[in-house]
């Protein structure tokens, strides 16, 4: 099962400036509860911006750099590449970004987990259009803003429809 994993604003919006454009604990921790114990996929752009290698995950890096090297995490030179060594760790594995990372690997995924931001903020980087003829939305948990929370999310599971 290849799952991805994205918090995105109501453009479909990710990222500005390398960095997330909001601040919502409680997504970071609904990420960390999903994706703790399987190994996680990233693209070097988005490593760089988390800025060490997450816990208790196996953190599996794409780049196309030849000469860079960074201790905690496995470096590979292809998403296949990538794919095909966390397949080998586990039967549940996870895209966690970014938006090059998830154009390239939406058709190769089996789930989404979205975070859906209900915010309409100014970006450099998009998620992929979720074509509703490919993917249904399986489940969905709102939440209100709080005092540390700045905007209202849902939880969303899209699971990829079966072919006829
Ligand atoms: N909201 C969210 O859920 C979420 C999640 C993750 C990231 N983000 C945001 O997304 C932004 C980063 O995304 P991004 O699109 O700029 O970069 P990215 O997808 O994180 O990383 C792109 C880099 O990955 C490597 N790469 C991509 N495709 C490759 C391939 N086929 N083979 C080998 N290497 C490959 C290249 O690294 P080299 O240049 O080293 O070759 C490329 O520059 C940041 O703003 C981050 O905060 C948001």
């Amino acid at each position: 099962m290849i799952t991805i994993v994205v918090a995105m604003g109501l453009k479909n919006e990710i990222g500005a400036d390398n960095q997330l454009l909001w601040h919502l604990p409680k997504d970071l921790k609904h990420f960390k509860e999903i994706t703790s114990g399987h190994p996680i996929i990233m693209g070097r752009k988005t490593y760089e911006s988390i800025g060490k290698p997450l816990p208790n995950r196996t953190n599996i890096v794409v780049s196309r750099k030849k000469d860079w090297f960074e201790e905690g995490i496995l470096i590979v030179g292809s998403i296949k590449e990538a794919i095909k060594f966390a397949k080998k760790l586990d039967e549940n594995i996870f895209i966690i970004g970014g938006g090059n990372i998830y154009e390239q690997t939406i058709d190769l995924a089996d789930k989404l987990e979205v975070t859906q931001v209900e915010a309409e903020l100014d970006a450099d980087v998009f998620f992929p259009k979720i074509n509703p003829k490919i993917w249904e939305k399986t489940s969905e948990t709102c939440h209100e803003k709080d005092e540390k929370n700045n905007y209202n999310f849902c939880f969303q599971t899209l699971q990829k429809k079966s072919e006829i």
